[in-house]
C-alpha cells in the first residue's frame, strides 16, 4: 500500500447575492471603471448583506453544500480548519460556528490566520491530520466577508476586496493522488504595509480608533504589490524545482486573485500559458481566504484525475507559499 497522503474529494464555493460594481463605486470614490479594470483586472465583486451576518454565513453555505455534493453526513467530519481574516468574533472561533450551523456534531474546530495565504496554510495543515493517519474526514474552510472591514471612502482599497469563500473535503488516499508538497513562508516585518491595526490585544476598539478609522484594512499598495508579484512567483518556481517539474506538467495554476497583474507575473515566471491559469478576479476581486477555494469550485468540472495543480498566494504578515497538489477525481457534473 503507497503511502497515505490527502486528497480533495469534493470542494464547494459560496458568493453573496449582491454585486457591487465598478460603476457604483464611481459613485462612492474617486474611481473609474477604467482605472480599475487596467491596474487590477476586477469588474464587480460579491457583498454579504443583511444584519448580523458574518463569515460563517459564507462558510457555512459552502460546507453543507460540499456535504451534499460527496454525500457524507455531518457527522462524519473529523475536523474543520477555517482560515479568515474576518471571523465573526475574535471568539469563539468560525470554525465552531460553521461546525454548530452545520451539525458537525463529532468534529474539533478551529480558525486560522494567515490573511490571503490561509487557505494554503489550512490546506497544508488540514492535510497533515489526514497523512498521519489520525483522522479521515477534514474540511477546510477559505471564506472571508472583507466588506466589514472595508473603509469605503479609501479608493485605495475599497476597490480591490470582496465577500465569498469555499470549503474543500480532504480524505487519504494511497494512489499517488492529492497534496504532494507545500511550501510556506511568512515575514512579520511586512506588517507595517498591510495591516489593520485595532481592534486586538495591542490596540482595543476605543473612540479614538473609530475616529481613527484602524478598524478598516490599510495598505500601502505599491510596496505589497512589488514584494506580491516576487515572492509568489519565487515561492512557484521553487516548488516547480523540488518537485521536478516543468512547465508542461503543469496542468492549472490556481493563483491567489489579488491583481491581475501580479497573477500575470506569477505565470510568466513559472512558463505556464494564460489558458491554463484560474482567474475569475474579474467577478469576485480579492476576497482574501477565498479566492483559490472559489477557483478551484468554478473549475471542477475542467479538472481531471491525476492533473498537476499548484497553488499559489501572497498576503497580509506577510504570508505567501505554494502548494503542489495531483487532482483526485474526474467531475461527474
Ligand atoms: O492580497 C494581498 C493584498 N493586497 C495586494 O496584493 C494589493 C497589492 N497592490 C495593488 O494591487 C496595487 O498597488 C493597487 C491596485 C492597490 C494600486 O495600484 P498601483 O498601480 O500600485 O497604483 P498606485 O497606488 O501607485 O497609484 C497610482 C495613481 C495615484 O495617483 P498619482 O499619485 O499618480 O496622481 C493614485 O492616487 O492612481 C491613483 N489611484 C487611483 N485612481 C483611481 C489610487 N487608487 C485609485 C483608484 N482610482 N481606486
Amino acid at each position: 500500500m503507497g503511502k497515505i497522503k490527502a486528497a480533495i474529494t469534493g470542494i464547494e464555493g459560496y458568493v453573496p447575492d449582491y454585486i457591487l460594481t465598478n460603476k457604483e463605486l464611481e459613485t462612492m470614490v474617486d474611481t473609474n471603471d477604467e482605472w480599475i479594470v487596467s491596474r487590477t483586472g476586477i469588474k464587480e465583486r460579491r457583498i454579504l448583506k443583511g444584519k448580523d451576518k458574518g463569515t460563517s454565513v459564507i462558510g457555512a453555505k459552502a460546507v453543507e453544500g460540499l456535504l451534499k455534493k460527496t454525500n457524507i453526513d455531518a457527522k462524519e467530519i473529523d475536523l474543520i480548519i477555517c482560515a479568515t481574516a474576518t471571523p465573526d468574533m475574535i471568539f469563539p472561533s468560525t470554525a465552531c460556528i460553521i461546525a454548530d450551523k452545520v451539525g458537525a456534531t463529532n468534529a474539533f474546530a478551529y480558525d486560522l490566520m494567515a490573511a490571503c495565504s490561509g487557505f494554503l496554510y489550512a490546506l497544508s495543515t488540514g492535510s497533515k491530520f489526514i497523512e498521519t493517519g489520525a483522522y479521515k474526514r477534514v474540511v477546510v474552510v477559505g471564506a472571508d466577508k472583507m466588506s466589514s472591514i472595508i473603509n469605503y471612502e479609501d479608493r485605495a482599497t475599497c476597490i480591490i476586496f470582496g465577500d465569498g469563500g469555499g470549503a474543500v473535503m480532504l480524505e487519504p488516499c494511497t494512489n499517488g493522488l492529492g497534496v504532494q508538497d507545500s511550501i510556506l513562508k511568512s515575514d512579520g516585518s511586512g506588517s507595517e504595509f498591510l495591516h489593520m491595526k485595532a481592534g486586538g490585544s495591542a490596540k482595543p476598539a476605543s473612540y479614538a480608533t473609530i475616529d481613527s478609522k484602524e478598524h478598516f484594512v490599510w495598505q500601502d499598495g505599491q510596496t505589497v504589490f512589488k514584494a506580491a508579484v516576487t515572492s509568489m512567483a519565487d515561492v512557484s518556481e521553487e516548488i516547480m524545482k523540488n518537485n521536478n517539474l516543468c512547465s508542461n506538467d503543469i496542468a492549472w495554476l490556481v493563483p491567489h486573485q489579488a491583481n491581475q497583474r501580479i497573477i500575470d507575473a506569477t505565470a510568466r515566471r513559472m512558463g505556464v500559458g494564460n489558458e491554463k491559469v484560474m482567474v475569475n478576479i474579474e467577478k469576485y476581486g480579492n476576497t482574501t481566504s477565498g479566492t483559490i477555494p472559489l477557483c478551484l469550485w468554478e473549475w471542477e468540472d475542467q479538472l481531471k484525475k491525476g492533473d498537476n495543480l499548484i497553488l499559489a498566494a501572497f498576503g497580509g504578515g506577510f504570508t505567501w507559499g505554494s502548494i503542489y497538489l495531483k487532482w483526485a477525481y474526474d467531475s461527474n457534473k
